[in-house]
This record gives C-alpha cells, sequence and structure tokens, in this order.
C-alpha cells in the first residue's frame, strides 16, 4: 500500500479528483478512518474540545499534540498523517515554529498544519526549507477567535474576502503544499481555488473546493453540538449508550457473564482449595 505524498495531493489537483480528510486523534479511529479510504487524518487541535473537553483549542499544547500523533501514527497509515501546530507552538518566530514542528514530525507526522495567512510566509518558508511539508489554514482560524470575535463566517464583506484571497497566495509562494479554508462565504472558497495550484481543502467552506475536511466526532455524531456545515453520518453516541447500558443491565441481573466467558478449572478443584485453606 503506497503511503499518500504531497505529490499525490497535487496530481489529484491536476485531475480533478476530491481530496479527503478526516480528523483522528487515537489509533483505533486512525484504522477505521484509514480504511475507510481518506487521503489525509488531521490530528487537529479540535481534539481539545471533541476529546479533552475544553471550550477553545487554547488550552493544549506541544505536549498534548505529541502525544495523540503518536497514537495515530502507530496505525501506520496509507493516509498521510497531518499534525495541528497548536497555539503557542510557532506564533513567537519561525525558529520556535520549527523546532516544534520537528517535534511532531520525530512523533509521526508526515506534514503540519499552522493557521494563519500572509504574516506566517517566513515561518513556513523555514519549515518548507527544513523539508517540512506544511498546510495553510485561512479564513476562520480557531485559534484567533477572541480578535475576530467568535466563531464567525469570514469573507462576507468583499474588502475582508479579498484579504483571504491575497493570504492564499502568499501561503502558496511561501511553500504551503494545501490550504484548508474554513468557514466562508463558498464564493471566496471557489475564487481561491481557482487562483492557487495548490489544492484547498474546505470545512464550512462550500463545494469548490478540491476537497473536503469534518470533525470525526460530528461524522460519527459523538460531538454534543454540530455546526450546521458538518454531516452526522450514524449516531455512534446513541449506539455506545445502548451498548453500555447493556452491558450495565447485565452485570446487574447476573446475565453477564454467561458460561462462553470464563475459564473453571474442573469438579474437585474448590473442594481442595477450600482444604487446603482451613489449615491456615
Ligand atoms: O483542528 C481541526 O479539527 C481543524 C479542522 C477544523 C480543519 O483544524
Amino acid at each position: 500500500m503506497k503511503k499518500v505524498t504531497i505529490a499525490d495531493f497535487k496530481r489529484k489537483k491536476e485531475r480533478g479528483e476530491k481530496i479527503v480528510m478526516v480528523t483522528a486523534y487515537d489509533y483505533p479511529f486512525a484504522k477505521i478512518v484509514d480504511e475507510a479510504g481518506v487521503d489525509a487524518i488531521l490530528v487537529g487541535d479540535s481534539l481539545a474540545m471533541v476529546v479533552m473537553g475544553y471550550d477553545d483549542t487554547h488550552r493544549i499544547g506541544m505536549k498534548e499534540m505529541i502525544h495523540h500523533v503518536k497514537a495515530v501514527a502507530n496505525a501506520k497509515p496509507r493516509a498521510m498523517v497531518v499534525a495541528d501546530m497548536p497555539f503557542g507552538s510557532y506564533e513567537e518566530s519561525p525558529e520556535k515554529a520549527l523546532r516544534n514542528a520537528i517535534k511532531l514530525i520525530k512523533a509521526g507526522a508526515d506534514a503540519v498544519k499552522i493557521e494563519g495567512g500572509a504574516e506566517l510566509s517566513n515561518t513556513v518558508r523555514k519549515l518548507v526549507q527544513a523539508g517540512i511539508p506544511v498546510m495553510g489554514h485561512i479564513g476562520l482560524n480557531p485559534q484567533r477567535y477572541l480578535t475576530v470575535g467568535g466563531y464567525k463566517l469570514m469573507g462576507k464583506d468583499v474588502a475582508k474576502a479579498v484579504k483571504i484571497v491575497r493570504d492564499a497566495k502568499v501561503l502558496e509562494e511561501a511553500g504551503v503544499f494545501a490550504i484548508v479554508i474554513e468557514h466562508t462565504v463558498a464564493e471566496v472558497a471557489k475564487v481561491i481555488t481557482e487562483s492557487v495550484s495548490v489544492p484547498t481543502i474546505c470545512i464550512g467552506s462550500g463545494p469548490w473546493c478540491d476537497g473536503q475536511v469534518l470533525v470525526l466526532h460530528d461524522v460519527l455524531g459523538l460531538s454534543p453540538e454540530i455546526p450546521y456545515f458538518a454531516k452526522t453520518y450514524v449516531d455512534l453516541r446513541g449506539i455506545a449508550l445502548n451498548a453500555v447500558r447493556s452491558f450495565v443491565e447485565e452485570v446487574k441481573k447476573g446475565v453477564f457473564p454467561s458460561r462462553e466467558h470464563y475459564r473453571s478449572a474442573g469438579t474437585n478443584y474448590l473442594e481442595e482449595l477450600r482444604k487446603v485453606l482451613s489449615k491456615d
């Protein structure tokens, strides 16, 4: 099985084949999404919210990201493993970004993703020069929700849309191999997709992109709140809840474990054991 590379991403855009990326944060789900045929597995910093239960992505750092990248990489997926650079790991300087990106690659990532636009061009250049494939992330940057004023739809007015399109071009020039476009009006993503040579992968930015990405917990029905732009394909929460409820019920009723779930030592064993113990 040939590993998906950045050359495959490029080829897909040229051929008009859609790219599919989904998040995963651990070994079993990395195995499942890889078997399902995704091109890339994003170890997203969304893990702060969907796995750790925090209200935003600010509270996790390199330690948590490395831990989860290792779990995903242990699945040895055919899909490319993309690791998010968490809040605080790259903003200070390109040098700091490089040190942290190297840690993610050593943990098993095949590429890193960084939130931000033109202001990151030197950082992207530094990482790419060091041999690290970088995925850009523009439009809504959840790590900057405090300055944005929430998880807003971006690019509604043309002046702001122009900046997002320019960000995409600067990132392409700096060397990113793909760009995530999050929560913009669909027209902005369309214009960017037509104006850059690298693939665009959208979340909440409409259908005119080279690929789509979703948060796995939204796809599986495990998130408490699902954004309007995501789609839930199964009620895994309901399925898991019923399964664990059945376990609770069976233990209480003495139905589990039944005869096939344990091994017994034989007919005279209990008597013998009790006899020996009685001499203590
Ligand atoms: O962290 C994440 O899951 C992401 C996706 C929303 C693209 O960055």
